[in-house]
């Protein structure tokens, strides 16, 4: 795993969005995955300031949803894929025929996840897969105790997560749904870079279990461990329970090689 550390968000929304921008100068038409939540806002803005600036051409680059809740109404603004059209693609000036996402309001929500995991891999794989970490340690929305070979599937929330995520809804548990869709933890490991972005104390011990503890479904993101190119960008609070920080800024800082991730 690299393990960058970075002094705060915006430093980490640049220091993802370069890489991004890169991977689109090498490969124009690249499958980019995008996740939701706030902690990757710093990167869709960095992003669309590249592209404002004429630094990258994004015109075919292609986005794809991490997860999605489920039955919530079309079009409702906090369902993901109004977050990604609102966030990333209108932004990026995409149009919404270069996006793909599973389908929340299915009738067959099962046939929709195989679906989902089918066009994923007809359109070649993910090529870049951002990720936010719960403080559960959840990827996606794989909650802890999720098969570390799972596929696109239903999942149940736990309570955690819809406290945590209950700000999006005026703040009311109530209308943050019980159930979504979300890309497995083995679709997850398909794609050929994983990077996990982290900021703030409350996702400390997380991001310690994730990096430093054993790899176990009832820390999710800890199955990064087994992907080849698997990035976790840090920012100080979010690095304070890591043992080996300062191994990971000495790691870094003599990575000349490296610009960017
Ligand atoms: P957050 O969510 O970025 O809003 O903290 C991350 C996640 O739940 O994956």
């Amino acid at each position: 795993m690299e393990v960058v550390i970075v002094p705060d968000a915006t430093a980490g929304g640049e220091l993802i969005a370069e890489a991004m921008a890169a991977l689109v100068r090498r490969k124009p038409d690249a499958l980019l995955g995008v996740a939701t939540g706030s902690t990757p806002l710093p990167i869709y803005e960095a992003l669309a300031a590249k592209v404002a600036a004429g630094a990258v051409d994004a015109s075919r680059a292609r986005i794809c949803q991490l997860d999605e809740y489920v039955g919530l109404p079309a079009g409702h603004p906090e369902s993901y894929r109004s977050v990604v059209l609102r966030e990333v693609v209108e932004p990026l000036g995409l149009n919404e025929s270069s996006f793909m996402g599973p389908d929340g309001s299915a009738e067959d929500v099962q046939a929709a996840c195989v679906a989902y995991d089918k066009a994923l891999a007809e359109a070649g794989g993910v090529d870049l897969q951002l990720l936010g970490i719960g403080t559960d340690g959840h990827i996606g929305f794989n909650e802890p105790c999720s098969s570390l070979a799972s596929r696109t599937r239903i999942k149940t929330l736990t309570e955690q997560t819809r406290v945590d995520n209950a700000r999006f809804f005026d703040g009311d548990i109530e209308q943050v749904p019980h159930h979504v869709i979300t890309q497995g933890i083995g679709t997850i490991l398909e794609a050929r870079h994983l990077v996990l972005l982290a900021t703030g104390e409350g996702k400390a011990d997380a991001v310690a279990a994730t990096v430093e503890g054993p790899v176990a479904s009832v820390v999710p993101a800890s199955a990064l461990q087994l992907h080849p190119h698997a990035t976790v960008v840090v920012d100080e609070a979010a690095a304070s329970k890591l043992k080996l920080a300062d191994y990971f800024r000495h790691t870094y800082a003599n990575k000349p090689e490296w610009q960017g991730l």
